[in-house]
């Protein structure tokens, strides 16, 4: 469902680069549930965002659903975000002036191009809100609000469930509820899952745990399923190479990558190996 390889993203502070994915490769099987766990900092938003389609990796592959996402434009891109992927941030981002019942069947229509009220109605009564449909964002405690994120998330009927801490501003009881919503949904539709949190009860809960360090996993978990965990470096460095040897790859690499994009996007269909960025 989802296969990373090699990945890296570098970002250009001034003159400098901060690596802060390096050699990412990782594969989740469809249905599938995986915590991605790891210090603040370590790079799991940034990991996520990728495999979203909101931000595009300096260097590697990203497959979803069998689409290399370093491929596709950006139209093509926010296609993807809205049609296969649904994702659920710590901070809910629901649109203030909606009620829950309309900012689900907000997220309807940006999958389906319409909106169904009663679909709505029992997706909200699925993560326990129908009594709230006609309340705004302000008028629902925070746990509530997270709930309509889910629905939101729901309403969308994705394959592909990612969850960015989304329990981390949760008390323990609303925690477990959110956590078993998002497990139940998973094991009756198939969905897979992924969810970044830093918090081991939580990531005890999902099938796999997979650990980020200084944006290289350092643990992939599970088996045969953690094929493809361990990170590689590029093919010009050693393993051992530094940081700002790597930082100073990266860049090389980034630059070639945006010059071989350039060109092969005036003939589709021709190969890099790596996005523009
Ligand atoms: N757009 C950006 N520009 C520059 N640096 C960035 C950008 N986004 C993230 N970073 C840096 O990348 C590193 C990893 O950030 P990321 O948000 O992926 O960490 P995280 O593991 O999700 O942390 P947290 O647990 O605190 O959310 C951090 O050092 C951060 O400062
Ligand atoms: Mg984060």
């Amino acid at each position: 469902m989802v296969r990373l390889v090699d990945v890296y993203k570098a970002y250009r502070i001034g003159s400098r680069y901060l690596v802060v994915l390096r050699g990412v490769s990782l594969e989740v099987e469809r249905g599938e549930s995986v915590a991605i766990l790891g210090k603040s900092g370590s790079g799991k938003t940034t990991l996520l965002n990728i495999i979203a389609g909101l931000d595009r990796p300096s260097y590697g592959h990203v497959y979803v659903d069998g689409v290399d996402l370093v491929y596709l434009s950006e139209d093509e891109l926010a296609r993807f975000r809205r049609s296969r992927v649904s994702f659920i941030f710590q901070s809910y981002n629901l649109i203030s002036e909606l009620t829950a019942l309309e900012n689900v069947m907000l997220a309807q229509k940006a999958r389906f191009g319409r909106t169904d009220r009663e679909e709505a109605l029992r997706t909200l009564r699925l993560v326990g809100l129908e009594g709230h449909a006609n309340h705004r964002p302000h008028e629902l405690s925070g746990g509530q609000q997270q709930r309509v994120a889910i629905a939101m998330a729901l309403a969308k009927s994705p394959k592909l469930i990612i969850a960015d801490e989304p329990t981390g501003a949760l008390d323990s009881k609303t925690r477990e509820q959110v956590l078993g919503l998002l497990l139940d949904v998973k094991d009756r539709l198939g969905t897979t899952l992924l969810v970044v949190t830093h918090d081991v009860d939580v990531a005890r809960r999902m099938e796999r745990i997979v650990r980020i360090r200084d944006g290289e996993i350092v643990e992939a978990g599970g088996g045969s399923r953690g094929r493809g965990g361990a990170s590689r470096a590029l093919p010009l460095l050693s393993r051992r190479a530094g940081r700002a040897e790597l930082a100073s790859a990266v860049a090389h690499a980034t630059r070639t990558f945006s010059a071989l994009a350039l060109a092969t996007s005036r003939q589709p269909g021709s190969g890099a190996c790596g996005s523009p960025r």
